[in-house]
Order: C-alpha cells, then sequence, then structure tokens
C-alpha cells in the first residue's frame, strides 16, 4: 500500500514547499500503483478516449491551441473501479498536506494528459479569475526513458525559476494561484497524470470535457 505521508522527510518536504510554493518527489506512486495507473493509460490511448484539452471554466472553455495543445482525459472514480487504488492513496495525501499546511482541501481532481510531438502549454497560473477553487497542482510524470533531449520540461518561471524534466513518476506539486509555469514543447509523445487539490469538493460535470 501506499506509504503514509508522514515523518521527517514528509515534514521537511511540506516545509519547502511552503516556502517555495513546489517539490519535486520522485519514485512517487508505490509500483504496483504506477503499473495500473500505466495499464489504463494504454487502453484509454488504445480506444482514442483522450479529448483536445481546452482553457478555462464552465462555459467559457474553448480551446486556444496556440496556448495549449495537449489531449486530455478526466477521471471519473464511480466509473473507473481499477484506478482506486490511486483515489484511496490520494485521499491520504490531501488530508495529510491538509494538516500540514492547514489548508482546508476537500477535494480533488485529476485527468490524463498526452503531448504528442510538438505540443506544449504557454505560461499560465493553474488558478482561474472566476474560480478559484484550485489550490495545489500536482502532475505525475509517466515516461519510461525520457531524456534532455526530448523537451517537454515543465518550466516554473515564478517565484522560483526552474526545469522539471517529465521522467517516470516524478511528482511535482506547486501553488495553483503563484506559480506561473509552461510545458516546453516536448519531441516525444509526453504523458501525464496531472490534478489539483481543491479548497471545495469537486463538481462532476463542471468541466464538460
Ligand atoms: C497543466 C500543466 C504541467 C505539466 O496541465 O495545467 O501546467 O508538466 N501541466 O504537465
Ligand atoms: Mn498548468
Amino acid at each position: 500500500m501506499w506509504p503514509t505521508f508522514k515523518g521527517e522527510e514528509w515534514d521537511k518536504g511540506m516545509d519547502q514547499f511552503a516556502e517555495k510554493h513546489f517539490l519535486v518527489l520522485d519514485q512517487f506512486l508505490p509500483p504496483l500503483v504506477l503499473e495500473t495507473v500505466c495499464k489504463y493509460f494504454n487502453s484509454v490511448e488504445a480506444e482514442d478516449r483522450l479529448k483536445a484539452a481546452a482553457i478555462g471554466p464552465g462555459k467559457e472553455r474553448t480551446r486556444i491551441s496556440e496556448i495549449r495543445s495537449d489531449f486530455v482525459h478526466w477521471l471519473d472514480r464511480p466509473l473507473m473501479p481499477e484506478l482506486e487504488t490511486f483515489f484511496e492513496g490520494m485521499d491520504a495525501i490531501r488530508a495529510s498536506i491538509a494538516e500540514s499546511l492547514f489548508l482546508s482541501l476537500r477535494g480533488y481532481e485529476f485527468h490524463l494528459a498526452k503531448y504528442p510531438k510538438g505540443a506544449f502549454y504557454k505560461p499560465h497560473f493553474d488558478q482561474f479569475n472566476t474560480r478559484e477553487n484550485r489550490m495545489i497542482s500536482v502532475v505525475i510524470y509517466l515516461n519510461e526513458n525520457w531524456k534532455p533531449e526530448h523537451g517537454g520540461a515543465l518550466k516554473l518561471h515564478r517565484p522560483q525559476v526552474r526545469l522539471i524534466e517529465p521522467v517516470m513518476n516524478r511528482m511535482v506539486m506547486f501553488r495553483s494561484d503563484t506559480v506561473l509555469h509552461e510545458v516546453l514543447p516536448a519531441h516525444e509523445t509526453r504523458r501525464s497524470l496531472t490534478g489539483w487539490l481543491l479548497k471545495h469538493p469537486a463538481t462532476v460535470g463542471v468541466l464538460g470535457i
């Protein structure tokens, strides 16, 4: 099962997050959970169930391919029992982060994301002006043998400049409201499981994609 996200290492990570607004942890998912997520990703891809991503909340959502060109598949817990171990782990992590950072985090939302060759996401914040629900962004990368020449790094611009390579089972979390970030053009297919810890529970269907 998942580590408990307690103890000295975790506390150190939470301190770093509070100070720098981001944290990178490698070997994040336990091997069996990682395998399940990768299998699920493969089946979604094989069935062509990833959709062109859009920008903005609710009705204002639009697809602007000059801003982002990835494809996503939203996770819906009741419909995906095979991912239950992932959701159980996220429940524990959400609770642990909320406790460590004295935050109210009452939900989360996750999607699979695929950046085909040449895809990118221009600099942006993850918190929308009209919907301030997203508190912390969490990205888990699913790319075996990723090399720097494959591009596709996550670039944090503010408050810290940092390049993060999307290597297998690396997790990066950052504040959705303060961290300006972008995905540099990927020269190979780039896969991730990306989500947000939310102040209020997720409202199913609002995103509509
Ligand atoms: C996003 C995003 C970062 C990444 O989906 O909003 O910024 O590294 N993703 O995939
Ligand atoms: Mn983002």
